[in-house]
């Protein structure tokens, strides 16, 4: 397979969670103009409105992204445009809808373009109750109990059939629970691992949606950020995997989560009110096996749970004491 430069890149869901920080460390790699953003909603921060090209456009509908990539010469698409789990359950057939028609318009067009790389994450939610739950290998039991599982797993396998029937050189990655301080998480179960910082910093207290001791898979935004673009740029000879790649970084519980904060804020209390999104967690992983990512592309994370939480605070903690408001919810 020949391999064509990146060059001109577009990203669907530029303005989610891990989409709006993408963004700008693309801008930074391939240069600002190189790099479209595209979303549904207004860009949350005047970085990403200011420092490169913006359009809207909805992903599940071909002649929007059509229009865009024609415009910028678009050699590469970074699908982040998705709906999560949470927000999955309660409109399944609109999670149908973006995920799966949405992905299905991302790899025709990539297809037709002839372009040089689609990057598709995928997700922990890839997994079921019947996958083992304890460093769960790279490959294994994909039978997921969510819509936004289903759609990732068929996201993986079109990744992959993609490859296989048309050469098309698509690569994904599994995220995990994903924190960060920029951009608020749009709806899924781990969201609960952000939330408690924010409310920490600003209440002092949080309840949280999930038990004490449901364990998952976590990641830092610098080390998702780095893990995307290393597999984005990473030498394909040496892949065996495309579309379906773990990443883990750390792995805790609800309650390690809310220790960790306690020994800095000795005043933070977390109490815990599970709601529908308990059984999601518990059919998700606790730890995940990587090494395939770290033998095919060198994966390789910096942050744990300690060095997360010491970040976390002191961006949120600077933010609150400068009056910038830390609002939940936005
Ligand atoms: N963070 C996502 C969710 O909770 C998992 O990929 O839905």
């Amino acid at each position: 397979m020949k391999v064509k430069e990146i060059k001109r890149i577009l990203v669907t869901g530029s303005v989610g969670q891990i989409g709006s920080e993408l963004t700008l460390a693309l801008r930074e790699r391939f240069g600002a103009e190189n790099v479209v953003a595209t979303g549904r909603k207004t860009p949350p921060s005047d970085a990403l409105k200011n420092s490169g090209p913006f359009y809207f456009i909805d992903v599940a509908k071909r002649e929007t992204l059509e229009e865009v990539v024609r415009k910028h010469n678009i050699d590469t698409i970074v699908h982040m445009a998705a709906i999560l789990s949470a927000v999955g359950e309660q409109n399944p057939m609109r999670c149908w809808d973006v995920n799966i028609n949405g992905t299905l318009v991302v790899l025709e067009c990539a297809r037709e373009h002839d372009m040089a790389r689609v990057i598709i994450p995928s997700s922990i939610a890839a997994f079921g109750p019947e996958t083992p739950r304890d460093r769960t290998p790279n490959d294994t039991i994909l039978k997921p109990r969510t819509m936004y599982g289903v759609t990732k797993v068929a996201g993986e396998l079109l990744g992959d059939y993609y490859f296989r029937k048309y050469g098309l050189d698509v690569r994904g990655l599994r995220y995990p629970g994903i924190i960060s301080h920029e951009t608020l998480p749009g709806g899924g179960t781990t969201d609960f691992a952000v939330a408690i910082y924010f409310e920490a910093v600003r209440n002092k207290r949080y309840t949280c949606f999930v038990r004490e001791d449901t364990r998952l898979p976590m990641m830092y935004m610098p080390d998702c950020i780095k893990a995307t673009i290393d597999l984005t740029v990473a030498d394909i000879s040496k892949l065996k995997h495309h579309s379906d790649f773990n990443v883990g970084a750390m792995s805790f519980s609800a309650g390690e989560l809310a220790a960790s904060i306690k020994k800095q804020i000795p005043e933070f209390v977390c109490t815990y009110e599970p709601d529908f999104r308990q059984a999601i967690a518990d059919t998700w992983p606790m730890s995940l096996d990587d090494s395939a990512a770290r033998e095919e592309w060198g994966w390789k994370p910096a942050f744990d749970l300690e060095a997360m939480t010491k970040d976390m605070l002191d961006v949120l903690g600077r933010r609150y004491r400068e009056g910038k408001v830390v609002v939940l919810g936005a």
